[in-house]
């Protein structure tokens, strides 16, 4: 007999034989395992933070791509705004409260295929900036992420890490030598030699070594656990290491989900400031749309490959990478100019030019960003009309 999952149906039909199995075992969740196609149930996918703007997001696009999919997840509404998000419930996903911190909240959660996990304190100010201690990073983005962990361990699910472009050294990344061209920082490429730095922005083999920030330090502990608990355990995992995510209805502030929090509060006459580096606004960040980064998840889900990297960037790349000051002129265009101050303290953790190149995302996944920078800037500018006061939920 031949035995299929639905997960590898389309790329790996698979012969039923002891060794397949053992080797399938270490790939894929234990449901979908030993089940003729026809009988494998509905995937359940459990999204923690599915309140929030990425999780809230990619519990959308998988409601949108697989219709019978059991959808379900977790969130303690920690994040000014994250409660607008349990209307979620109207697409037929369910949303619980709880907190990853408490082993007790997940233990009467049903099993689940995958598990997508989507809640932290995603600042890289986490931990310093007297709105959070560092042992409440470390409990919510670390300790969470271990007793997610072993709830895979339990039900053998599937594990996606949502990780950082701020798991790449500090040190390095802020000594590149820069030169001004336009409105913008560009570093001179001829002139640097360092390794995973190239003209397509920063990729995996870029250092890892401390500092990256008590934030970052949280995701590099997160990413090594869960390859292990995953190599231990058998459970596959995939990590996503995410540049910078905006699109409409993020809850965006000056320290994150600055892309959104910059349109909204030029359109709503807040003040705004250039911070460091001259107080001029040319530091540049790339964008991606969380529905890219959700096709990214879908791919991971239904298909578990053994040769590809574990862990890839998922970002939108030096296409659709831009400084603040050409995000200013952007508004100044929608909705018309005014004053940004500069400051020149500089904060720390600040980089000035931080790409994420994506190549090995598309070498594995066959995946790359299909929503440009314009068209995310102009889907924010349309939430920002249509809710003015959206800054307010975050105050
Ligand atoms: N937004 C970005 O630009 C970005 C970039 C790189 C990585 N990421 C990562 O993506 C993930 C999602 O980020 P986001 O932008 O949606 O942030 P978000 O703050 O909008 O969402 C996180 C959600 O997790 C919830 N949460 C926090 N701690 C929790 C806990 N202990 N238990 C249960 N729920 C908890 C919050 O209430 C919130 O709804 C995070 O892991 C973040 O580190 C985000």
């Amino acid at each position: 007999m031949r035995v299929r999952t639905r997960s590898v149906l389309a790329l790996h039909p698979l012969e039923e034989s002891q060794t397949e199995t053992v080797r399938l075992r270490t790939l894929l969740p234990s449901s979908f395992l030993l089940l003729p196609y026809n009988l494998v149930p509905s995937m359940r996918i459990f999204i923690t933070g599915i309140c929030g703007f990425v999780g809230s997001a990619i519990a959308r696009r998988i409601r949108e791509s697989l219709h019978d999919a059991k959808i379900f997840g977790i969130d303690n509404l920690s994040r000014a705004g994250s409660e607008r998000n349990r209307r979620l419930a109207a697409d037929g996903i369910r949303v619980n409260h709880g907190d990853m911190r408490l082993a007790s909240d997940l233990e009467s959660l049903p099993e689940a295929d995958w598990v997508i996990d989507a809640a932290a304190l995603p600042s890289v100010l986490a931990g310093v900036d007297n709105r959070s201690s560092s042992r409440q990073l470390v409990e919510h983005n670390l300790f969470g992420t271990v007793n997610i962990l072993e709830y895979c361990r339990r039900w053998n699910s599937g594990f996606i890490l949502l990780s950082t472009s701020r798991v790449y050294a500090i040190r390095p990344l802020s000594e590149i030598s820069l030169e001004v061209e336009g409105d913008r920082f560009v570093p001179q490429f001829s002139k640097i030699k360092l390794a995973g730095f190239s003209r397509a922005g920063v990729s995996e083999e870029f250092s890892n070594a401390a500092p990256v920030s008590l934030y970052g330090a949280t995701k590099l502990a997160s990413e090594a656990l869960a390859l292990e608990f995953g190599e231990t355990f058998g459970f596959p995992v995939w990590i996503n290491r995410c540049g910078v995510l905006a699109g409409a209805g993020q809850f965006g502030t000056a320290e994150q989900g600055i892309f959104s929090f910059w349109l909204h509060a030029w359109r709503a006459g807040k003040p705004l400031r250039y911070i460091g580096f001259g107080g001029r606004g040319l530091q540049v960040r790339d964008a991606l749309h969380p529905e890219d980064l959700g096709d990214l998840v879908l791919k991971q889900i239904q298909n578990s490959e053994p040769k590809r990297s574990r862990l890839c960037n998922a970002s939108g790349g030096i296409d659709q990478a831009m400084s603040l000051l050409e995000l200013s002129n952007w508004c100044a265009r929608r909705f018309g100019s005014r004053e940004v101050s500069a400051d020149l303290q500089e904060r720390p953790f600040d980089i000035p030019w931080l790409v994420l190149d994506s190549a090995r995302a598309h070498t594995d996944w066959n995946w790359k960003p299909a929503r440009s920078l314009s068209s995310i800037l102009t889907e924010i500018a349309d939430h920002a009309e249509r809710n003015p006061d959206w800054l307010d939920l975050m105050a």
